[in-house]
């Protein structure tokens, strides 16, 4: 049995987004081939992610200086005990499902919010005498990516950021990285929106049931 975390990062509804709509048929079909799985949703827009300000910054130097965590401030402590939770849910988990729009040819800010909450020195990644090292090896990742045009193949391929920054990270923690899912292309041709979420969607369910 295992422990998944489907995240996502959208301020639309399931029904007027690409992403969301191609994600959900992803752990659908991913729930029916393994129903005993405990399968936890963070909405990075609603979950309450922290950002990492003054009081995390100042908390966590000071805690790197010896100061325990209940002499910090109200702020500092507080803050850093949601990234904690953030960074624990995280570890916890054995999969990870993210599901992004591209904005601006990267991923939402919000989500880049919740990366900096699992990307925690000696909890998911360590520094040796041979560079950092990934704490999270023999869990698995995929991506699931929505873009107005397209970056998989042709001239606009160099300013993709979005999937590139979500398998760096994946990589860069020592989850293997398990593919990604693009709907792309919809807004540069409309007429092949059908066909092009179609194409998503089945290959979405292809590779959830082997996830
Ligand atoms: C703020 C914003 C920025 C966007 N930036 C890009 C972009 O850089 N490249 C692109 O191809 N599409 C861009 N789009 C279009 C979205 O990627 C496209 O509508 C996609 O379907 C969004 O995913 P969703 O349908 O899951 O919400 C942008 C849309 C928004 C709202």
């Amino acid at each position: 049995m295992s422990t998944v975390l489907y995240i996502t990062s959208n301020p639309k509804s399931e029904k007027d987004s690409y992403s969301l709509k191609v994600g959900r048929e992803f752990l659908n079909a991913y729930k029916i081939k393994n129903p005993g799985d405990n399968i936890f949703e963070i909405d990075t827009f609603k979950a309450g992610v922290p950002l990492i300000d003054k009081d995390v910054l100042k908390g966590w130097s000071r805690m790197a200086s010896g100061t325990s965590f209940g002499v910090l401030t109200t702020d500092e402590q507080q803050k850093i005990k949601k990234i904690d939770k953030f960074t624990d849910q995280f570890i916890a988990a054995d999969k990870y499902i993210f599901v992004t729009p591209m904005w601006n040819f990267t991923v939402p800010a919000m989500m880049k919010a919740y990366i900096d909450t699992i990307c925690i020195v000696n909890r998911t990644f360590k520094y040796t005498q041979n560079g950092a090292e990934g704490l999270l090896k023999g869990k698995k990742a995929v991506h699931i990516q929505a873009s107005g045009g397209v970056y998989s193949e042709g001239p606009a391929k160099d300013f993709e950021m979005g999937n590139r920054y979500i398998k760096s990270i994946c990589m860069f923690l020592g989850i293997t990285f398990d593919g990604s899912i693009f709907i792309e292309g919809i807004q540069a041709d409309p007429n092949k929106a059908n066909e092009i979420l179609q194409g998503a969607t089945d290959l979405a369910v292809k590779t959830a049931e082997t996830f």
